[in-house]
């Protein structure tokens, strides 16, 4: 099978080296790709905007198969254009892709189809919006309703703190983005991500992990894409990844298909497992990036037919075989992220690998033959243990032996489940 990869990231880096491992794969191209992905896959600079563009390489190269890793080109109608001109995709429809590209259009099929989530209502002015909240009170959660790169959310304390976060989006903190705003209820509780498949009628749950998306220890500081994750999350007992898929995701699947928007790819599930059970904080189509790496260490299963089973309508015909033991990433950043950062800062050293640890590349790129960071997320180390401190131990002794001076990481990452760990 020759596919092509769209992306550039950690979660694209770890893909691509689970897909370069399958038996299917006959070439593997990647765009734009970074130094990492090009160990696995032959990087092409396409202007991934361009649709015509793709579909023209696609035509060439004679491709079998495309995976789509980042959300923009989803909500841009990508996979759409792909399946018209006749290439399998894997990844949603622009119609499907708004599950992520707009907070007010899950909310509303969360209503439709009972699925537990925090209560809430669309505002598209200021006045409203803080009259509700006013009724509401504070803690409470304003969103900008569009994507805004994981910044569009506030979760207040305080109503001032909810009034003021109501002005920013409007006053167009968040561009077009925030041109509509969702106010939703507070949820109190454990947070966990679930990822699953489907093919618009079947769904194949993956694995569980937790995201932390503060840039600073003990969950301080700004929101960031995310600075490390582990997987499978403690907070997923299987009773409450059951509890999911029949409350949260089958009902998704169900009500996608029956509004005309039949969901095709990973559903990557926010939740907030609070004591009545676990409630949607929200949706995105693809897979989470750290959380990807995490998951794609532990998957013991061929990636690309699953991926391909998941394009093609043949889901009920595959299943996934995981490692029982956690894995867990640290992010490494440039100095500054998620605020502004030097670019083009040497990476001297990155340490061996071995079966049980590996760095993803995320910004990184190579300049006159040496490697330097270009992103703010530049680097995912991650490691196995037979327990997430062991695991935790691992990474961070990976992450010391990296000789990148502008790099910066959080120190503490899995401590939710190392506190479990320790009683
Ligand atoms: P989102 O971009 O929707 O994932 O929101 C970013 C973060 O805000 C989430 O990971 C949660 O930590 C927090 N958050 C969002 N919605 C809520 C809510 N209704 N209650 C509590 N925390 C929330
Ligand atoms: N790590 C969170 C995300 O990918 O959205």
């Amino acid at each position: 099978m020759k596919v092509l990869l769209i992306g550039s990231g950690g979660r694209e880096h770890a893909l691509a080296w689970k897909i370069a491992q399958s038996p299917q794969l006959t070439k593997l191209f990647a765009a734009p790709g970074n130094p990492g992905i090009a160990e696995h896959a032959e990087l092409v600079s396409l202007n991934v905007e361009d649709h015509a563009a793709v579909v023209a390489f696609c035509r060439e190269q004679s491709i079998d198969f495309v995976v789509v890793g980042p959300e923009a080109p989803l909500v841009a109608g990508l996979a759409d254009d792909l399946r018209a001109a006749g290439f399998a995709t894997f990844g949603p429809s622009r119609g499907a892709a708004q599950l992520e590209g707009s907070k007010g259009f899950t909310k509303d099929l969360c209503a439709r189809y009972d699925i537990p989530t925090g209560a809430y209502q669309r505002f598209k002015s200021a006045e409203p919006a803080k009259a509700y909240i006013r009724a509401q009170g504070a803690p409470i959660v304003i969103k900008a309703d569009g994507l805004a790169a994981g910044k569009g959310v506030t979760v207040a304390m305080t109503e001032a703190e909810a009034l003021a976060a109501v002005d920013d989006c409007f006053d167009g903190a968040f561009g077009a983005a925030g041109a509509e705003v969702v106010v939703e209820a507070f949820l109190d509780g454990e947070e966990a991500s679930f990822f699953c498949l489907s093919d618009g009628k079947t769904a194949l749950a993956l694995a569980t992990a937790q995201d932390h998306k503060r840039v600073g220890d003990g969950d301080t500081g700004p929101n960031t894409g995310g600075m490390g994750a582990y997987s499978p999350a403690p907070v997923m007992t299987d009773e409450m990844v059951q509890r999911t898929m029949r409350e949260i995701i089958e009902p998704t699947i169900t009500g996608m298909a029956k509004d005309g928007n039949p969901f095709s790819g990973v559903f990557f599930a926010g939740l907030m497992i609070t004591n009545k059970g676990p409630e949607l904080i929200e949706y995105n189509v693809r897979f989470g990036d750290p959380e990807c790496q995490v998951l794609m260490m532990r998957l013991k299963s061929d990636l690309l037919p699953i991926l391909y089973a998941t394009a093609t309508g043949t889901l009920d015909q595959v299943t996934a075989e995981w490692r029982d033991d956690p894995a867990l990433t640290v992010v490494l950043a440039s100095k500054g992220y998620p605020a502004a950062y030097d670019k083009n800062t040497p990476i001297a050293f990155i340490p061996e690998e071995s079966e049980d640890a590996k760095v993803f590349h995320a910004g990184t790129a190579l300049k006159d033959g040496e490697l330097v960071a270009t992103g703010g997320r530049v680097l995912n180390v991650t490691a196995f243990g037979s327990t997430v401190s062991e695991a935790q131990v691992r990474a961070y002794e990976l992450v010391d032996a990296v000789k990148w001076e502008n790099g910066f990481c959080r120190r503490d990452i899995g401590w939710q489940a190392v506190a479990r760990e320790n009683g």
